[in-house]
């Protein structure tokens, strides 16, 4: 028999597949990837709540349809409400280009006048210089006036034309379902914004339409918007986040009240995303009950496990576990028989429960890395059970090696 190190331990390449200990959540993950429901994840830092809201977008990748760019567009009629289109991303590029040419043949006539006006300068030029006989200085004279020419061409006419070129809002890879993390995200940032323009007004402003700035709820068309500490949110974003889920779409508006961007308003923009939003139990008090009861309506409430109880099964799924830190890191190698029993009496003894390995995955994962870094130091190729109990020691928060040196004093 080979004996048991994390070298013949073989891992899922699906994410869902990777998270362990939490098969209630993984299990309406899934359902809230299928049918499209939202979301609310609350449990302890650490225990897979972020994972657990990439794998509903890695999910939406398998049965995806489209994913889609949005573009703002130039508003003939009202410039101050921006047009939005959208397509399918791959066709961006294409409808860009076409619509480049479109205002290229807009310009046209103008184009044409400064071939023209080029040639006559030219002319001007060598007939002066020919009459004066051989007076350099026409042809110099000529030559200036023509980058004259040149430099108003570019300044003006194309400019102008570049101006009115579509606007990409959202740019998607045609082949990834969005994930969109707007945790601590400032109002302006989850539902767009308006950039505020200085020569507003002056005749020389940008278009408003190139003013737009997408955020986080229309980014994540498509896919997934997670909010983790949700509490963090303003009771203002929660509520326009709520209008957002309902209506599936939100048009773009200044939100700063002393900017110009506030006379802009686009039409409205696409946002049809899963919410996912996470938090800790005290965050669910500072939640706006509608945006909950909208969840609830709509979707799902999962409460993460902080522990699962020590048996054959929850063993080896925390060996797995230390095989896809180690996969994930890249920098560390393998753990040896006697460093896996090691850290798994570490994951009991953190549990502070008999019999149970706690889930508080993010911190025993950083025990992993720094046995690893150890292992690296000694130029060992193994981890060994030394190198654990080494990492233990550093791994302490600042409370604890606080508590042990006040103690070492006292004795
Ligand atoms: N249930 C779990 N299964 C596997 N790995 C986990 C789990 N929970 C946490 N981890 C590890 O900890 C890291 C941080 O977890 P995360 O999902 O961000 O936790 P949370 O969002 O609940 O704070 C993950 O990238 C993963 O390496
Ligand atoms: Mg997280």
């Amino acid at each position: 028999m080979k004996i048991l190190t994390t070298k013949n331990i073989k891992i899922s390449n699906r994410l869902i597949d990777q998270i362990i200990g939490q098969d209630e959540a993984v299990n309406i993950a899934k359902l809230v990837a299928k049918q499209k429901r939202f979301l609310l994840l609350i449990g302890e830092p650490g225990t897979g709540k972020s994972m657990l809201a990439q794998a509903v977008a890695e999910l939406l990748e398998q049965n995806k349809s489209s994913i889609f760019d949005i573009l703002s567009l130039p508003n003939k009629e009202d410039p101050y409400q921006p047009l939005i289109k959208i397509l399918p991303s791959e066709e961006t590029e294409n409808f860009i280009e076409q619509y480049k040419r479109k205002i290229e043949k807009a310009y046209l006539f103008e184009k044409y006048l400064f071939y023209v006006l080029y040639f006559v300068s030219f002319f001007i030029g060598i007939f002066l210089y020919i009459l004066y006989k051989g007076s350099f200085q026409y042809i110099l004279f000529s030559i200036g006036f023509i980058l004259l020419l040149y430099l108003i061409q570019k300044y003006t006419i194309k400019n102008l034309g570049n101006a009115y070129l579509p606007k990409i809002l959202v740019k998607n890879s045609p082949n990834k379902v969005p994930f969109i993390d707007a945790t601590g995200s400032q109002i302006a940032n989850l539902l767009g914004d308006v950039r505020h323009d200085p020569y507003q007004s002056g005749g020389v402003e940008t278009p408003p339409h190139q003013l737009l700035e997408a955020g986080a709820i229309h980014r994540a068309h498509k896919g997934v918007l997670y909010i983790d500490e949700v509490s963090t949110l303003s009771i203002e974003s929660q509520q326009n986040l709520l209008t957002a889920i309902q209506e599936k779409k939100f048009a773009i508006t200044g939100r700063n009240p002393g900017s110009s961007g506030t006379m802009v308003r686009s039409k409205p923009v696409p946002c049809d995303f899963i919410l996912i939003l996470a938090g800790n139990i005290e965050d669910l008090e500072n939640m706006h009950p509608a945006l909950r009861s909208r969840i609830r309506g709509y979707g799902y409430e999962v409460l993460t496990n902080t522990e699962m109880p020590q048996n054959k099964q929850n063993t080896y799924k925390l060996i797995q576990f230390i095989k896809r830190e180690i996969e994930v890191d890249k920098k560390i190698p393998d753990f040896s028989f006697e460093a896996i029993i090691e850290f798994l009496k570490e994951a009991k003894k953190r549990s502070g429960k008999k019999n149970y390995y706690t889930l508080k995955l993010r911190e025993l994962g950083g025990l992993i890395r720094i046995a690893g870094d150890i292992c690296i130091s000694e130029n060992s190729s193994i981890v060994s059970r030394k190198h654990i109990k080494q990492a233990k020691i550093l791994s302490m928060s600042i409370e604890e090696q606080k508590r042990i040196r006040s103690t070492k004093n006292e004795s």
